[in-house]
């Protein structure tokens, strides 16, 4: 497959991320109505992107901008920080092998360069596609959150997931 890498966003980015803010298809199952369009062009300007509690980096696949990989901060007890991950590949780029590794890649980087014991990701029971992802990127399955987003016109529940700092990292150039 073509060389995956993690890039910081650039200025070349916004447009794609203004699309993200409005276009369903950009955004998937996770889907939750329009948002505002100039919010990345602000964030972008104010931090590139990369702050102590929501970062994004991009996808690039091949030198191409396939998607891009997220984080942001939570704690259960107040004093315990762990990373949530997402990912949002563009249309053309699902189902070829570039949504678990990059999941994987991020694990890897977020473990290397900051102090947390765990990352966890949230998805829909219906996106098998992303359950799939992060048992391959490494991550155990949890359990069902229950009730805990309102989406499509109802609350919803979702899976949980996680990769401790001791799980064994998973080789993503197989
Ligand atoms: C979810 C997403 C990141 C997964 O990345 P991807 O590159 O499409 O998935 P991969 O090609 O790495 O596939 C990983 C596994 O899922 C399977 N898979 C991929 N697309 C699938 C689909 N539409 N339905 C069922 N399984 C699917 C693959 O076959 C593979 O499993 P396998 O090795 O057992 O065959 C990507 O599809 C995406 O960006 N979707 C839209 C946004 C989204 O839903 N993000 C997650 C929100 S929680």
């Amino acid at each position: 497959m073509d060389e995956l890498r993690l890039r910081p966003v650039q200025e070349k980015d916004l447009e794609y991320f203004a699309q993200f803010a409005v276009e369903r298809d950009e955004v998937g199952i996770s889907w939750q109505g329009f948002r505002d369009a100039l919010a990345p062009t602000r964030r972008f300007h104010q931090d590139g992107y990369l702050g102590p509690e929501t970062s994004r980096l991009i996808v690039e696949s091949g030198g191409e901008t396939a998607g891009f990989v997220s984080w942001f901060s939570g704690s259960f007890d107040d004093k315990t920080k762990y990373w949530e991950i997402g990912a949002a590949l563009r249309p053309q780029y699902r189902g070829h092998g570039i949504g678990w590794r990059a999941q994987a890649m991020l694990t890897d980087y977020l473990f290397e360069h900051t102090p947390v014991e765990r990352i966890q990701a949230a998805t829909q029971p219906e996106n098998v596609a992303e359950q799939k992802s992060l048992l391959k990127a490494g991550f155990q399955f949890e359990g069902v959150i229950r009730a805990c987003e309102f989406r499509a016109g109802q609350y919803r529940d979702a899976y949980l997931y996680s990769r401790l700092r001791s799980d064994p990292a998973v080789a993503v150039d197989g």
